[in-house]
């Protein structure tokens, strides 16, 4: 039987990690952990219990709100793909919007909430057989994961991807606004204390910023077919 690998995909916003994370999930029949949806199911229950007013949100209000929060991933057969859930809610439209998107790194930096989610991301992987996307996935998450991706697109590329995404969602929204949430959410993201964005030193770094998904995937398929000897 072949080996079940532990594949961490991270990168930047918006540059496709989810893309190739699920091609790839699907191809091997593993399991896709989307570790930025629970990022964002988290935020959105702080704004939705009325925490996240504005900037100055109160930690221990936060703090306290953690151990009521509960996230899942439901497989919805038909879409063929996880739907994250919160406190048994399906809320995989919600948390793709702008709102949450700016919101959601400030969250990301408190250590409490990355802790709490390490742990169940850790839990959902420690079977092996599993592609998981994020910011810290190789670095922290999985520092021994067989294969590190680290993902990278040109800004105004990955703006475009983004807001052809959203619009597809009917969501009102325009190029710069897009534009800027990556910019500043990439900011937050590399510049938090605890486990930044950054590239683990084992990853095989790849720049979609021309590179179709077909020939994209197909560059995944053989490294992993190496790791898999
Ligand atoms: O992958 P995404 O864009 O849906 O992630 C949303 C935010 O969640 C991202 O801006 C930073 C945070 N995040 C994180 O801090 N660590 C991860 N492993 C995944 C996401």
């Amino acid at each position: 039987m072949q080996k079940k690998l532990t594949i961490a995909i991270d990168g930047y916003s918006s540059c496709g990690k989810s893309t190739i994370a699920k091609a790839i999930a699907k191809k091997l029949g593993y399991v896709y952990v989307d570790s930025g949806a629970m990022y964002r199911a988290v935020t959105l229950y702080l704004m939705n219990q009325g925490i996240l007013k504005d900037k100055n949100f109160l930690m221990k209000q936060v703090l306290a709100a953690l151990p009521n929060i509960q996230i899942d991933f439901v497989f919805d057969p038909q879409k063929e793909v996880a739907e994250t859930m919160l406190n048994g809610q399906n809320v995989e439209t919600e948390i793709r919007s702008l709102a949450v998107s700016q919101r959601v790194s400030q969250i990301s930096t408190i250590k409490e909430v990355r802790e709490k989610l390490v742990e169940l991301q850790q839990q959902l992987g420690e079977a092996g057989g599993v592609v998981m996307d994020g910011r810290d996935i190789g670095t922290v998450v999985f520092p021994n994961a067989d294969l590190k991706l680290f993902i990278t697109a040109e800004v105004d590329i990955r703006t475009e991807r983004r807001l052809l995404e959203m619009k597809q969602k009917n969501s009102a929204i325009n190029f710069e606004d897009v534009k800027q949430n990556l910019v500043e959410r990439d900011r937050v993201d590399m510049s938090r204390a605890i486990s930044p964005l950054i590239q683990a030193k084992d990853a095989v770094v790849i720049d979609n910023s021309n590179l179709s998904e077909t020939a994209q995937f197909e560059l995944v398929l053989g490294l992993i077919k190496e790791k898999e000897l």
